[in-house]
C-alpha cells in the first residue's frame, strides 16, 4: 500500500477535510463539567521546577486551579522572572530544598528531559503529586523506575502529552478503535525534522546559570548556548531530537489508537536520512523508523522538513500550504483518517461525520489536560496520561532513537521491556550517571 508521507499527497488522494463533526461536539459539551468552585484556601499549593518557556506556560494554566507558592531553577534569572510573573512565589535554586516544604502539594516539572526523572522521583519521595513535561524520561530504565515509584507512593503523575486531552485526537482514536476504517493496517506518524547544524561559537557562560547543575547526570561539556536553554533537545546527551520531542505527542496517539499504550512494538528498524554535522547537534534530524506490533500493524515514523521545529509550516511558498504537515495517519481496509492539531481529514467525509452508535470501545474523556490533573488530585483516580502511559510513549521514541543509532533491525520484548538476545542494544536502556548526580542525590 502506498503511504504518502506528507499532507499534500493526502489531499491529492481526494481527501475530505473537516472540523470536528457536530455529533461529536454535542457529545463533548454534554461531557464537560463546570470546574468546581474552590475558595483560595481550598486551592492546592503548587511549585514549578524548571522555569523556562514551557514551565512558565503550564504554570499559567495551573494557576487557574491552584496557588503557586514556589519556583525553582538552576538559572536564577529564569526563576526570578517566573516569580515576578507568579506574584512573588519564593525562589529556589536546588529542587531538593523546595521539596522540603510541607505546604507544597504538587509540583510541575518543566526541566529539560535529562532532569525529568530525578526531579519526579524526588517529588514522589517527598509525598508530592506531579505534572511532568514530556518526553517523560531520558531512558527506558528511568521510566521503569518511575512507574514503580508512582505505584508504591500512591501519588498522581500526569505526563504533559496534552494531545490526549484534545477532542480531535480522541475522536480519531475512538473511530479507529471501533473499526470505522475497517481493520487497521498502517500508521504513519509525521514529525517535524530537527536542525542539522554545527560550528557553534564558544561564549561566556551567563553568570546567573549554574552550568554544572544544569548538565546534571550527563557528561561535562564546555558551555555553548546551543547546548542549553531550548536547544538542548537536539543533543543525545539531554534528549532524542524531534523523535522524542514530537514523538512523545504523535507516537503517543498511535499507541492510544491501537490500545497498546501499556505495551510496545515487537520490531524496530531505523534509517538516518541525513548525517549529523561534525561537532554539531547529535540527535537524528531527518529519519525514518518502522515499527511492527503483535497486532500486525506497521507503523512508520518519518520526519518532514515541510514544518519547522515548532510544528508550523515552513517554506509556505514551496509547499503552498498554510497547514502543518506533521500529524498521524491511520490506514485501514476501508479508508484512512489523518489527524493533527486543529484539523482532521479522511478518505471519505462519512468516516468522520457519521456518529458512532453504541461504540464497543470508549476512551478516557479529558477535555482539559491540566484540569484533569487537578481533578485527579481531588478524586485520587489515575489521570489520562499516567506514568505507565507516559513511560511507554517515551519508550517507543527511545526505541526509535536506539534503532537509528545502531542502523539495524532490533527485536523488542514489550512485556520484559528488553531487546531480544541483543546485548549491544540493551546497553542503551540505561545510562551511566555523572557523580554526584544520581538516584542517591535525592
Ligand atoms: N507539552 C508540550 O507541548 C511541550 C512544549 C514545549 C516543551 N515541552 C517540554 O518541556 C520541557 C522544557 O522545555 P523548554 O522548552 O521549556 O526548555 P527551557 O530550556 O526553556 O527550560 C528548561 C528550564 O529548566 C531549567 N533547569 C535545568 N535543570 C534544572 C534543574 N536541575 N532544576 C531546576 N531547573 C532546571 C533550565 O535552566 C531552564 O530554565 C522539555 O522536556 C520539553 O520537551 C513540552
Amino acid at each position: 500500500m502506498s503511504q504518502p508521507t506528507n499532507r499534500r499527497s493526502f489531499l491529492k488522494a481526494s481527501a475530505a477535510a473537516t472540523l470536528l463533526p457536530a455529533w461529536f461536539v454535542e457529545q463533548c459539551q454534554a461531557q464537560d463539567k463546570p470546574a468546581p468552585s474552590t475558595s483560595p484556601n481550598e486551592r492546592p499549593h503548587i511549585a514549578l521546577i524548571g522555569c523556562g518557556g514551557r514551565g512558565r506556560g503550564i504554570t499559567g494554566e495551573a494557576a487557574k486551579f491552584a496557588n503557586v507558592v514556589a519556583v525553582c531553577d538552576v538559572d536564577t534569572k529564569h526563576a526570578e522572572e517566573a516569580s515576578k510573573q507568579l506574584k512573588g512565589a519564593k525562589v529556589y535554586k536546588d529542587f531538593r530544598k523546595l521539596l522540603e516544604r510541607k505546604d507544597v502539594d504538587a509540583v510541575l516539572n518543566g526541566t529539560p528531559d535529562h532532569w525529568h526523572t530525578i526531579v519526579n522521583l524526588a517529588a514522589l519521595k517527598a509525598g508530592k503529586d506531579v505534572y511532568s513535561e514530556k518526553p517523560l524520561t531520558l531512558t527506558i530504565d528511568e521510566g521503569k523506575r518511575l512507574v514503580a515509584a508512582v505505584r508504591d507512593s500512591n501519588r498522581i503523575l500526569q505526563t504533559g502529552s496534552q494531545q490526549r486531552s484534545d477532542k480531535g485526537f480522541r475522536l480519531a482514536c475512538e473511530l479507529v478503535r471501533n473499526g470505522r476504517i475497517g481493520k487497521l493496517t498502517h500508521i504513519t506518524t509525521i514529525l517535524p525534522a530537527g536542525p542539522n547544524r554545527g560550528g557553534f561559537k564558544k561564549v561566556e557562560k551567563p553568570a546567573e546559570l549554574d552550568w554544572d547543575f544544569w548538565q546534571g547526570q550527563t557528561p561535562v561539556h564546555e558551555y555553548i548556548a546551543e547546548r542549553c536553554h531550548v536547544w538542548f533537545r537536539y543533543w543525545l546527551d539531554y534528549s532524542g531530537g524531534t523523535m522524542t520531542d514530537w514523538g512523545a505527542h504523535h507516537n503517543d496517539i498511535a499507541l492510544w489508537a491501537m490500545g497498546l499504550d501499556r505495551s510496545g512494538p515487537d520490531t524496530i528498524e531505523g534509517k538516518l536520512l541525513v548525517k549529523p554535522v561534525e561537532g554539531g547537534y547529535t540527535a537524528p534530524a531527518q529519519y525514518e523508523v518502522t515499527y511492527t506490533y503483535a497486532n500486525g500493524v506497521v507503523h512508520r515514523c518519518v520526519s518532514t522538513d515541510a514544518d519547522n521545529i515548532f510544528g508550523g509550516p515552513e517554506n509556505k511558498e514551496k509547499t503552498k500550504s498554510k497547514l502543518q504537515h506533521h500529524g498521524i495517519k491511520f490506514e485501514g481496509t476501508k479508508g484512512w483518517i489523518f489527524v493533527t492539531r486543529g484539523h482532521s481529514e479522511a478518505s471519505r467525509p462519512e468516516l468522520l461525520k457519521e456518529p458512532l452508535f453504541s461504540p464497543k470501545e470508549r476512551l478516557y474523556v479529558s477535555n482539559d489536560h491540566m484540569g484533569n490533573f487537578f481533578e485527579c488530585l481531588r478524586s485520587r483516580k489515575p489521570p489520562i496520561c499516567e506514568a505507565e502511559i507516559g513511560h511507554r510513549s517515551a519508550s517507543v521514541c527511545h526505541l526509535g532513537v536506539i534503532a537509528l543509532r545502531l542502523g539495524r533491525k532490533l527485536r523488542w520484548d514489550p512485556a520484559k521491556e528488553e531487546f531480544v538476545d541483543d546485548r549491544e542494544a540493551n546497553g542503551y536502556l540505561a545510562r551511566e550517571m555523572r557523580k554526584p548526580y544520581s538516584y542517591e542525590m535525592i
